[in-house]
């Protein structure tokens, strides 16, 4: 049972909107005249896209797509399964991937391959959090709302066991 005494806050709602508005700046700037189509990594980064895409002054289009890696330990087994697929059709699309946190980066660099394969016109990575003392496989991000540091997060959608994503700031969850 975690208690609510462990969270120390590391990242606060104005921290969060300020960064949201500055990457949603970067965004709309390298996406001038095109039509993205930004693909949300589920759970984790619903409040994320909802608030950026609400900063983005484009004609965008919007799907999700759900993977799981991490067991209820907290830690990557390793092994990325698509467990809710995407709809719209990628290929020839100016695609946008908007996650939560790169960690290790086993996640992201599985669904760049597999987007990959559906041959966009170009493909991005935006994250909210990047924490890249856990890095176990190089990737590129795009554009990076944080670097955080090598502590479990929660809040604003980050989950530990499904729990505190309703948080609306970011903190560490302290052992
Ligand atoms: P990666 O594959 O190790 O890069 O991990 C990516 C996924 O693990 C993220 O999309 C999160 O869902 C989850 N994750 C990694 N680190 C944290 C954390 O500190 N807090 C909550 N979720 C995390
Ligand atoms: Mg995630």
């Amino acid at each position: 049972m975690v208690f609510q005494q462990q969270l120390k806050i590391l990242i606060s709602r104005d921290e969060i909107a300020k960064a949201v508005s500055r990457l949603a700046r970067e965004v709309e700037r390298d996406y001038q005249d095109k039509q993205p189509l930004l693909i949300g990594v589920l759970k984790g980064s619903f409040m994320f896209m909802a608030d950026l895409i609400r900063q983005l002054d484009l004609p965008l289009d919007l799907d999700f797509i759900r993977v799981s890696s991490y067991d209820a330990a907290r830690e990557s087994s390793g092994k990325v399964e698509v467990v809710h697929e995407m709809k719209t059709p990628v290929k020839g699309r100016d695609v946008l991937v908007v996650e939560d946190i790169v960690d290790t980066g086993i996640t992201i660099s599985f669904l760049l391959d597999y987007i990959k394969i559906k041959q966009p016109a170009s493909l991005k990575v935006c994250t909210l959090t990047d924490k890249p003392s856990r890095r176990r496989v190089q990737v590129p991000i795009d554009y990076r709302g944080f670097t955080v540091p090598n502590k479990f997060i929660v809040g604003y959608g980050l989950d530990c066991d499904q729990k505190f994503r309703n948080l609306p700031d970011i903190y560490t969850l302290e052992d």
